[in-house]
C-alpha cells in the first residue's frame, strides 16, 4: 500500500498500460483481459490486473496532468516493482498533416514544466522514453500493419491557454502533438532505473480544428490499445 494505491504488493504485473481515464481503464480490462481483477479503487483510479494471451498485464488510469501520472508511476517503479510502463492517450495534432486517430509513438517529449526539476534537479525539457520499449513497439506495428509516427510530443502543464492555437516555442522544438503527462512519466523512469514511453492518438488537430467524435474516438483507441498489448507480450 501507498498513500495513493491500496493494491496488495504482488497484485500489479511489471507491465502497466496507463491511459489518462480510469472508465478507460475499466473497458480496456473487460474487452482484453482474462481473470481480470480490480485491485485499486483510490481517488477511482481503477487498476486491474488480468491476463492478455497468458501474459499478466495491469491497466491502471494515471488520472490528467503531470502531477497526477507523477504520483502514480513513481509509486507504481518505486514501490510495486513495475519494470516498465506504457502511456496510452490523446494528443491534439499540431501539424497540419498529423490527422485525427493517427497514432504516435513519442520519441521524446518537450515541457516547460518544473516536474523534472523540481522532482531531482533535472535541467533538460527533452526527456527520451525508453529505446527498448520503442522498439518492440515500432517491430510490433509492422507485423500488425499499423501505421504509426514516431516523433516528440510537447507535455504542456495548460490544457486552456489565453493565446490560441500552437505555441510557437513547442513548433521551434520540432513537436508533432500536445498531451500532458509523459515527461512527468519519462523522467520518474530515468531516476528510477525504469522503462517508460507513450503511445498517443490524435483525438483533435489544433491546425484544422477537427476534433473526433467519441464513437471515432474510441475505435481509433482499440487500435492503438491493441498494438501496446501485443507489444508488451515481448516486455
Ligand atoms: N492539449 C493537451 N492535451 C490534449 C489535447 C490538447 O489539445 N488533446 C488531447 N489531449
Amino acid at each position: 500500500m501507498t498513500p495513493h494505491i491500496e493494491a496488495e504488493k504482488g497484485s500489479i504485473a511489471k507491465t502497466v498500460l496507463m491511459p489518462g481515464d480510469p472508465l478507460r481503464a475499466k473497458v480496456l480490462a473487460d474487452t482484453y483481459l482474462k481473470d481480470a481483477k480490480l485491485v485499486n479503487t483510490v481517488r477511482n483510479i481503477y487498476a486491474y490486473t488480468g491476463f492478455y494471451k497468458g501474459k499478466e498485464i495491469t491497466v491502471m488510469a494515471s488520472g490528467m496532468g503531470m502531477p497526477s501520472i507523477g504520483i502514480y508511476s513513481y509509486e507504481l517503479f518505486k514501490f510495486y516493482d513495475v519494470d516498465n510502463i506504457i502511456r496510452i492517450g490523446t494528443a491534439g495534432s499540431y501539424q497540419e498533416n498529423i490527422k485525427l486517430y493517427d497514432i504516435i509513438l513519442a520519441q521524446d517529449s518537450f515541457s516547460e514544466s518544473t516536474y523534472a526539476k523540481v522532482q531531482g534537479g533535472e535541467e533538460r525539457n527533452i526527456l527520451s522514453s525508453n529505446t527498448n520499449l520503442n522498439n518492440i513497439i515500432i517491430d510490433t506495428s509492422k507485423e500488425m500493419g499499423i501505421d504509426i509516427k514516431v516523433g516528440r510530443l510537447h507535455s504542456s502543464d495548460v490544457f486552456y491557454t489565453e493565446v490560441p492555437g500552437v505555441p510557437k516555442k513547442a513548433l521551434e522544438q520540432g513537436c508533432l502533438a500536445c498531451e500532458m503527462e509523459s515527461f512527468a512519466l519519462f523522467h520518474n523512469a530515468n531516476i528510477l532505473g525504469k522503462k517508460a514511453t507513450c503511445l498517443i492518438t490524435i483525438s483533435d488537430n489544433l491546425v484544422t480544428h477537427e476534433a473526433a467524435s467519441a464513437e471515432e474516438r474510441q475505435n481509433a483507441f482499440s487500435k492503438m490499445l491493441e498494438l501496446a498489448l501485443e507489444a508488451s507480450l515481448k516486455m
